[in-house]
């Protein structure tokens, strides 16, 4: 097979820190590939006013494999502050890059693991009948629509005047029909059919590779009639195709409550775009948390692994680094199994179990401590320290 190049997009931050320890454990494995970098963020939106240049989208458009560290962002207000003053006042708009990504190059299905590894001192434990403590398996991928929903980006404070004779049409609006527009937001939660299809397909076709009897799909249709009852009725259609595999449903207040009862249970959900963040944050706290949360981002072109945690900002100057490269480091193994190195994935995944399970190798999130230039002298290993861990398990 030709030589893949992968895209590099540190951004900012942290995201600096742990991408190249990433790219460490790849090399580690054997995956032969080419790296260019690429320019993301907020250094970007504030030299150039556009945290995603056309470069770096040229870039993703050619190569069509990402790999993601983490990207700072901040309210309008700041945003404009901080712009460079020539460029001040010439109609820059600050977006999320990870926003414009994924709708870009329509990266529509989100999978994220939230897979605990034995051992793990953060791993979610439950009280038994005896009095005692269990600490259940936890093996569920939330399956997130990526592109529409709540974040398809459609909302105004003070919508204009069509947009309100629009929705007076609706007979609901009427008990807003008297708010003045500068005290009314309005957000839209768009789901097309098609989406709704490729989101819960691909939760099938994941519980069909790993053997799982069913797959969740988590809404709320009893009162989102339309936009859940749409994402209901398409995960009932693409069942029906799916014979071996169940289909359950769940409301997303109701999963969020029995999150503590029996998680264990859930190995594949499908949700909607903001219930499915709320769903793998919710989860991820159970395996471990930040440090832990891999994600990709896929397309039918188009793929971009990165870690769910954001750029930390107030660990970024620590010398030498101390967050947690797990998360980034799974969502470069995730990368292989999406090119089709699933051999290789599986044992980075395998080097992480054995070091997370000796125990010996702690990050300071691992050991509950607070983060800090303090975190090592604790006894907290490196973001170095963790990788030379893990790559010491792949040798
Ligand atoms: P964050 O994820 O950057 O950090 C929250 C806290 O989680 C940190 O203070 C740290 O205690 C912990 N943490 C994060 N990553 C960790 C790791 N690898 N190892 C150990 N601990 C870790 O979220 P926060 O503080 O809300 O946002 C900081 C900036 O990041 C903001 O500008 C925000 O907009 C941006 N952000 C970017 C995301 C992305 O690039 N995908 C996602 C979330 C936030
Ligand atoms: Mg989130």
């Amino acid at each position: 097979m030709a030589k893949r190049t992968v895209v590099t997009m540190p951004g900012d931050g942290i995201g600096n820190q742990v991408l190249p320890e990433a790219l460490r454990v790849l090399k580690a494995v054997g995956f032969e590939a080419d790296y260019v970098h690429a320019d993301i963020g907020w250094e970007c939106w504030s030299k150039e006013g556009n945290a995603l240049p056309e470069r770096t989208i040229d870039l993703l458009a050619k190569h069509k494999l990402g790999l993601f560290g983490a990207i700072t962002s901040k309210p309008n207000r700041e945003a404009q502050a901080e712009l460079r003053p020539e460029l001040r006042g010439r109609g820059h708009v600050y977006y999320s890059p990870i926003v414009t990504m994924r709708q870009r190059f329509d990266l529509d299905i989100c999978m994220r693991p939230c897979v605990g590894f034995k051992g793990n001192p953060l791993n979610y434990i439950r009280k038994n009948r005896g009095g005692g403590f269990e600490e259940p398996a936890i093996d569920t991928t939330v399956f997130r629509q990526n592109t529409e929903g709540m974040y398809a980006g459609i909302e105004w404070t003070n919508p204009p005047e069509n947009v309100r004779a629009a929705l007076a049409s609706h007979p609901k609006f009427k008990a807003f029909a008297q708010v003045p527009g500068p005290d009314l937001a309005v957000s839209v939660r768009v789901i097309t059919r098609n989406a709704a299809r490729r989101i819960v397909a691909a939760a099938f076709r994941y519980a069909q590779k790993r053997g799982f009897p069913g797959v969740t799909i988590c809404e709320k249709p009893n009162v989102l009639r339309e936009t859940s009852g749409l994402m209901e009725e398409t995960a009932k259609e693409v069942a029906k195709e799916n014979p071996g595999i169940a289909l359950w449903s769940t409301n997303i207040d109701a999963q969020l409550m029995w999150l503590n009862k029996n998680p264990e249970e859930y190995n594949v959900i499908v949700a909607s775009n903001l219930f499915g963040d709320i769903l793998s944050d919710a989860f991820a706290g159970l395996v471990g948390g930040l440090g832990f949360a891999a994600s990709g981002n896929i397309g039918e072109e188009v793929a971009v692994f990165e870690p769910t945690h954001g750029s930390a900002p107030k660990y970024a100057a620590l010398n030498p680094p101390i967050v947690n490269p797990i998360a980034m480091i799974l969502s470069a193994a995730m990368m292989l199994d999406h090119v089709g190195e699933a051999a290789k994935a599986e044992r980075i995944r395998k080097a992480i179990a054995a070091v997370v399970g000796e125990g010996k190798v702690r990050t300071y999130d691992m050991l509950r401590l607070a983060g800090g230039p303090k975190a090592i002298s604790q006894g907290a290993a490196s973001t170095q320290q963790m990788t030379d861990a893990i790559l010491e398990k792949l040798r």
